[in-house]
């Protein structure tokens, strides 16, 4: 039985609510207390058995390729200093084990497309696709991709990672629809981009954890632009519901929307609290200013 070993993360966003942070270096590159996100997504793809990490670049993508490679010079100096923890981390940012491929989108003409970058490496095969700006936190329980690949091995089709929004927010998110209103895993019967609160199918938004069939290439090479003028994954996912099974998955955790500035700050006073070197401290000094 053939597992999801491929994951593919869209990294070529303007990230234009970010500016000017973003100017010189991807939004998936910002931290989250002292790890970016494009780390969090990478090792939640490795935990779930992933090794070809294929990443959708774009304007500078320097960062995000130094950030995987071998850094000799900041390792030997750490090296020549003694600090054997810092090296390890350093070294660590991924796995030997796991190949990283680098595929450049011209131009950011949307999600959907820079999945379609993806199709030389993926070929036919079931592939990840992992939004680093939404950062889940799982909250103990297994990684949420590693939840959604058991999902996969057991029904062998598509699976969304989905979670309940309030309805005044369904413009932000795809939405589906699905034939039960309830239960962790639901037969998708419709999907649509950034609905308006009125005419949104449900209160279900798909988050940006993916696992697809290789038949949504196909549907992506027909695409047209839809909501904002890109090239939308959610209507490749439209399309290929009409000829295959799709299924929502409600994970099991928490997601920092790290996209927006809010969320961004909620995910680092999260993890702030929980981080083993300042969580006591960072914590204390919150108490202070309440
Ligand atoms: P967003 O919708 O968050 O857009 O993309 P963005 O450009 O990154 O950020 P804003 O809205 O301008 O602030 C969702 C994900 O899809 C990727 C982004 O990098 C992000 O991970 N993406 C989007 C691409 O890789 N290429 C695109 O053409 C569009």
């Amino acid at each position: 039985m053939k597992k999801v070993t491929k994951a593919v993360f869209p990294v070529a966003g303007l990230g234009s609510r970010f500016l000017p942070a973003t100017k010189a270096s991807p939004k998936e590159m910002m931290p989250i207390v002292d790890k970016p996100l494009i780390q969090y997504a990478v090792e939640e793809a490795v935990a779930a058995g992933m090794t070809d990490l294929v990443f959708i670049t774009g304007r500078s993508k320097r960062a995000i390729e130094d950030h995987f490679d071998k850094a000799y010079e900041l390792e030997t100096e750490l090296e020549m200093r003694g600090k054997a923890d810092l090296l390890k981390i350093v070294r660590d940012t991924v796995p030997s084990h796991v190949n990283c491929i680098y595929i450049r989108q011209p131009e950011a003409l949307g999600l959907g497309h820079a999945v379609l970058c993806a199709e030389s490496v993926v070929g036919d095969e079931p592939f990840a696709v992992l939004l680093a700006d939404d950062l889940l936190d799982s909250l103990g329980e297994s990684p949420v991709m590693r939840q959604m690949s058991e999902v996969y091995n057991y029904h062998r089709c598509s699976v969304l990672g989905v979670m309940n929004v309030p309805r005044e927010q369904t413009r932000q998110y795809g939405i589906v629809s699905t034939e039960r209103d309830n239960g962790e895993v639901q037969r998708v019967s419709g999907i649509v981009e950034k609905p308006k609160p009125e005419e949104a199918p449900s209160t279900q938004a798909v988050i940006g954890r993916y696992i697809l069939t290789g038949r949504i290439f196909e549907h992506l090479r027909e695409l047209t632009p839809g909501a904002g003028g890109e090239l939308q994954l959610t209507d490749a996912i439209a399309s290929l519901l009409r000829e295959e099974a799709v299924l929502a998955y409600q994970f099991r955790g928490v997601r920092y929307d790290c996209g927006s500035k809010l969320g961004y700050l909620r995910a680092t006073v999260e993890l702030g609290l929980k981080h083993p070197e300042v969580g006591a401290e960072f914590a204390a000094f919150l108490a202070s200013r309440v």
